[in-house]
């Protein structure tokens, strides 16, 4: 029996998950990335928890096929290069690839967090049966993953799909991005960028239900729309907002038949989906929107260790 091996490497936590040919999850571990404690200490940590996770699911290392990994970040796939990965900087120009298959002796396949989430959702999720599907992660940040003709779409740089870094808020209302360029999707619709909103209003002293507390998380933004909180309100509007405009941009370039997202900030449900799908409507051509519908991701926290599991099955 082979086993492949799925790391979803995210800022705080990697997890590592053993899978069968067929794709299935027979047994997952997640532990901290260490992204403070260096580089050595991260790329370290991955191969640990990798062999730890073959052998307590009953594995010999011989059975291990490879290893498949799902990170965020522009990265060089094929070389395993990652040149900024702005939450786990310790990866910063890092031969990733060359460090890990030395330690580990197998092949290592690399791809970007929310493409491989993409590869996931339509081999058993939210996609499944269509071939051409874009997913957004909202999350630290926002991700995108381009499947056509039911593969990753990569581009020449890898950098296909990069849908966080739709350079989209006018400049004058545009703020500074982690990937260096300003006005980014990222910055107004990731959970950081609702957060940043919401300290802003606080700040200037609107009238809001987020003024009363200690510190505020994107869902604190979400159950006071919910509950009638204007400010909150207009924010998670605004996220919206641009995430739908960046839907119609992309449903006239690459006319997929589903957008799907996922990520923590999709949790909030139809107060965000409904403004979202509202301002695609606007934006978008009839021919351009026929029977394409915005719906959540299905598969949770377990996608991106299964999809990068894929990148060796497929
Ligand atoms: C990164 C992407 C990643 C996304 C979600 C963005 O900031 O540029 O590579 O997919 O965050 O993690
Ligand atoms: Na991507
Ligand atoms: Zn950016």
């Amino acid at each position: 029996k082979k086993v492949y091996i799925g790391v979803d490497l995210g800022g705080t936590t990697i997890k590592v998950g053993a899978c069968n040919g067929e794709g299935q999850l027979l047994y997952k571990f997640e532990g901290p990335t260490g992204t403070a404690e260096g580089t050595e200490r991260v790329l370290q940590n991955i191969a640990d928890y990798v062999r730890k996770v073959a052998s307590d699911a009953g594995f010999a290392w011989e059975q291990v096929v490879g290893v498949g990994i799902g990170v965020a970040g522009f990265m060089d796939f094929k070389e395993g290069f990652m040149h900024l990965s702005a939450n786990i900087s310790a990866l910063n120009n890092v031969a990733m690839g060359k460090w890990l298959s030395e330690e580990l002796g197998v092949p290592i396949k690399f791809n970007n967090d929310a493409n491989v989430a993409a590869l996931g959702e339509v081999w058993g999720g939210a996609g499944r049966g269509f071939e051409d599907v874009v997913l957004y992660t909202l999350g630290t940040g926002v991700g995108g993953g381009i499947i056509i003709n039911g593969k990753i779409h990569e581009g020449g740089a890898g950098m296909a799909g990069e849908l966080g870094h739709l350079s989209i808020v006018p400049d004058l209302e545009a703020i500074q991005c982690g990937c260096g360029q300003q006005g980014c999707l990222e910055t107004v619709s990731s959970a950081t960028g609702i957060i940043r909103m919401a300290k802003d209003a606080v700040e200037r002293g609107d009238r809001t239900s987020l003024s009363l507390l200690e510190s505020i998380t994107a869902k604190d933004v979400f159950d006071a729309a919910k509950a009638g909180d204007e400010v909150s309100l207009r924010i998670i509007n605004r996220a919206a907002y641009y995430l739908g405009k960046s839907m119609s941009l992309v449903a006239v370039t690459l006319n997929p038949q589903r957008f799907i997202v996922g990520g923590g900030v999709s949790k909030a449900g139809d107060i965000l989906f409904d403004a979202i799908r509202e301002v695609f409507e606007k934006f978008t051509p009839a021919k351009a929107k026929e029977n394409v519908d915005i719906i959540p991701a299905e598969l949770g926290n377990d996608a991106g260790m299964i999809g990068a599991a894929g990148l060796l099955l497929r």
